[in-house]
């Protein structure tokens, strides 16, 4: 475990200084050193192998593994699909390196590639980055992300049984000195998008979930108010896509209604992918 992780470490600043050799004004700056001590706590931190782990997640016959695609099909036994380790492994190199946008480059502390099983039936797909996940380098561990979390384990998985990833892959730059996020620009869209579909065609996720009107605009070029997209499926090459309010719009508009709406989704997705649904599953946020 440790020797993975260190491996894995080892690959991200490999990646992250590969990136800096190409730019112009090559330095040792603070992000590389941030990234890099980062790293060195995140190979401290128990559970952090999991967190990182791409290849693990691949190997066949590895029981949490197994156990873990079984509860993503809802089909024991039945697993076949494996993205190809090597290849996501490659995609990963290749985004953490990624410098085609100099201004998030020069903002971010971390690229935050997506995290998660990647022969998950199940991905999620997000925004962007927000300063928690820009400095953990993994989407959806903020306010917004603790949120998601409760989802995903009240649908009766763990995070690390679906795949969770975001339109864009740094966090969207703001003015020096003020706080919160802005949303990407349709150039910085266009300029990430490519990765996002790179990563659903490894997946190759049974069903996917596109949180809010970003993820809706990015996949599809939707604009539509997201009141008329929720609780409908769309189809992303040929992939059901459930469209469902961000979790940062239920913590903004706390009503049993809203909640209910986005609960509904969910089980709309779990049926799709031929679970078993609890009656008290299905009678969440009902009063
Ligand atoms: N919101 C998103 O859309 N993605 C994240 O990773 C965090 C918050």
């Amino acid at each position: 475990m440790q020797t993975r992780s260190f491996e894995q470490g080892l690959q991200l600043v490999i990646a992250m200084l590969s990136g800096l050799e190409k730019r112009p004004d090559l330095r040792a700056d603070n992000h590389v050193l941030q990234r890099i001590t980062q790293l060195g706590k995140l190979a401290r931190k128990p559970g952090a192998e999991e967190d990182l782990s791409v290849r693990e997640a691949f190997q066949a016959g590895e029981p949490s593994t197994t156990e873990a695609a079984d509860r993503a099909t809802g089909e024991p036994g039945k697993r076949e699909k494996r993205a190809d380790p090597q290849t996501f492994e490659e995609l990963r190199t290749r985004v953490l390196a990624c410098t085609k946008c100099p201004h998030l480059v020069a903002f971010r502390h971390t690229v935050v590639f997506g995290v998660g099983n990647p022969a998950a039936d199940l991905m999620f797909v997000g925004e962007a980055p927000g300063a928690d996940e820009d400095m953990q380098g993994e989407p959806f561990v903020g306010r917004a992300g603790e949120l998601l979390t409760k989802i995903i384990q009240t649908m009766g998985f763990q995070r690390s049984d679906v795949y969770i990833a975001n339109v864009l892959k740094c966090r969207p730059d703001i003015p020096p000195g003020t706080s919160g996020n802005r949303q990407p620009t349709p150039a910085e869209m266009q300029t990430c998008l490519p990765y996002l579909r790179e990563q659903i065609e490894l997946i190759q996720p049974k069903v996917m979930v596109a949180l809010g009107a970003t993820a809706m605009r990015g996949l599809f070029g939707k604009t539509e108010p997201m009141k008329d997209m929720r609780g409908r499926w769309h189809s992303f090459n040929s992939i059901p896509v459930m469209a469902t309010f961000h979790p940062s719009y239920l913590l903004r508009n706390q009503a049993m209604t809203e909640k209910r709406k986005v609960w509904e989704d969910m089980l709309q997705v779990l049926e799709r992918l031929g679970h078993r649904i609890s009656d008290r599953q299905r009678n969440y946020f009902l009063r």
